[in-house]
């Protein structure tokens, strides 16, 4: 039998777990200091609750979702993004009670049945954020900043913020129509995505990557020729703040998004040689309100965690911290070996990072794995050891050695602070 990963997974381990723990470690510091809470939410929704949610039309919807049916004839779908989940929980838990806004983070993986290549996966993990309760462009700004702080703490370069505003639905709503009537035009030079993304969902023509679409998207009308009043002011205190903030940005009316609950602001992060965005968001003022709740203005963004690792890995990044062994405690014989267990689990019980051994190695096989755990210290404990009370303590690193109390170990230990 020789069964393999799924296609579209992946194993995350060696060095790489610790990239992610350093990563996610970043996170929860980032998050603690904007007073987001961490929310976890299931794996698996309704199905309803993705269509609904996330848009009959989109790619997401219509091809990528996990779904399935159980045996008590329920439709549920692996979340293939974690907003609408977190939607779901503020309604049904009445979070909207508490403090306003309310701020929100998790970190989960995601599901979609898309053609995996670089950076895309079936199962990836986003971190994202979501606020609710605020609607103004302080709310888009902080958002923004919450995820630049996390790439600029995380060392990645070379990464642009795009930024557009799609307008609230009156100004989506014209601007729909001279995008229809535009795009008619040219409708036969469409790829056969674009025909089909036309009827059902035409901001979507604006994303397409086709070679011979491009200069019929390049010469579409923009977002911003259609916004009102009210929205060209939230876009432009938006800029404001995010200036004042000393965050960069570039406005990109190309950006739409694959999503269909954004209204307002939406923006990407893109960082060279990585395909794709590695985090994006926006606003979605009439996400709650579709799911059931009361009007609510929203805004959030989500970031890859595979897709930070490649941007670090391809920037040569080493954030990657692994775990030291303080101190190796071998044995020669069983009340060696006895006095070893007792003074590794001691060692541990105070905090430092000890092994022994537990395969009845040789003494020289013991002092080939202290080496290869990296071990600062190892100290050998026979009979001779056990009626003096003494041991010889030896630097891994130095090859040094000296004579100590065995229960001067912790101390000697933390004198040197490793
Ligand atoms: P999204 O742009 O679909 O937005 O995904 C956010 C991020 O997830 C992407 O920028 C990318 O880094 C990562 N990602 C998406 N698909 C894949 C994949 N197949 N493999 C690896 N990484 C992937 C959302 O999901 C929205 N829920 C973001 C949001 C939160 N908007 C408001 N609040």
């Amino acid at each position: 039998m020789n069964i393999i990963a799924p296609k579209g997974t992946k194993d995350i381990l060696g060095d790489e777990v610790y990239t992610w723990q350093k990563i996610e470690e970043g996170v929860a510091r980032v998050c603690k200091l904007f007073s987001i809470e961490e929310i976890r939410t299931p794996i698996f929704e309704h199905t309803e609750l993705f269509s609904r949610g996330v848009g009959e039309a989109t790619d997401v919807v219509q091809k990528e979702m996990y779904t399935f049916v159980t045996k008590g004839e329920k439709s549920l779908t692996l979340k293939p993004e974690g907003t609408a989940g977190v939607v779901r929980a503020y309604l049904e838990h009445g979070l909207y009670v508490n403090k306003q806004p309310s701020k929100f983070y998790y970190v989960a993986p995601n599901f979609r049945y898309e053609q995996p290549q670089s950076g895309r996966y079936r199962q990836f993990h986003q971190f994202g954020v979501e606020y609710f309760g605020s609607a103004s462009p302080a709310c888009d700004a902080e958002v923004i900043s919450v995820a630049d702080m996390l790439i600029k703490n995380l060392g990645i370069k070379n990464t642009t913020l795009y930024l557009n505003t799609l307008g609230g639905s009156g100004c989506r709503k014209k601007y729909n129509e001279a995008l229809v009537g535009y795009l008619r035009q040219s409708y036969d030079r469409l790829c056969p995505t674009c025909k089909s993304r036309f009827e059902k969902n035409p901001l979507r023509v604006l994303d397409c990557k086709e070679g011979a679409c491009q200069p019929i998207i390049d010469k579409a009308p923009s977002t911003l020729d259609t916004l009102g009043p009210e929205c060209r002011n939230h876009f432009e205190q938006l800029q404001e703040i995010l200036t004042a903030m000393g965050i960069e940005f570039k406005i990109n009316t190309k950006i739409v998004r694959g999503l269909d609950y954004y209204t307002r602001t939406v923006f990407e992060f893109v960082t060279d040689n990585i395909h794709g965005s590695i985090g994006g968001g926006g606003r979605y003022d009439g996400l709650v309100s579709l799911l059931g709740g009361a009007q609510t203005p929203a805004a959030g963004f989500a970031m890859g965690i595979e897709r930070l690792c490649l941007a670090l890995l391809s920037q040569n990044i080493n954030i990657a911290e692994k775990p030291k062994c303080d101190i190796y405690i071998g044995a020669i014989g069983g009340k060696g070996f006895l006095e070893s267990q007792k003074l590794v689990h001691g060692l541990r019980q105070k905090g430092l990072t000890a092994e022994s051994d537990i395969i009845s190695r040789s003494v020289k096989a013991q002092m080939k794995y202290a080496d290869k755990l990296g071990a600062k210290y190892s100290v050998i404990i026979g009979d001779d050891e056990i009626v003096s009370g003494k041991v010889k303590i030896k630097n891994m690193s130095t090859s040094e050695t000296g004579e100590i109390d065995i229960n001067e170990i912790f101390g000697f230990i933390k004198s040197k602070d490793v």
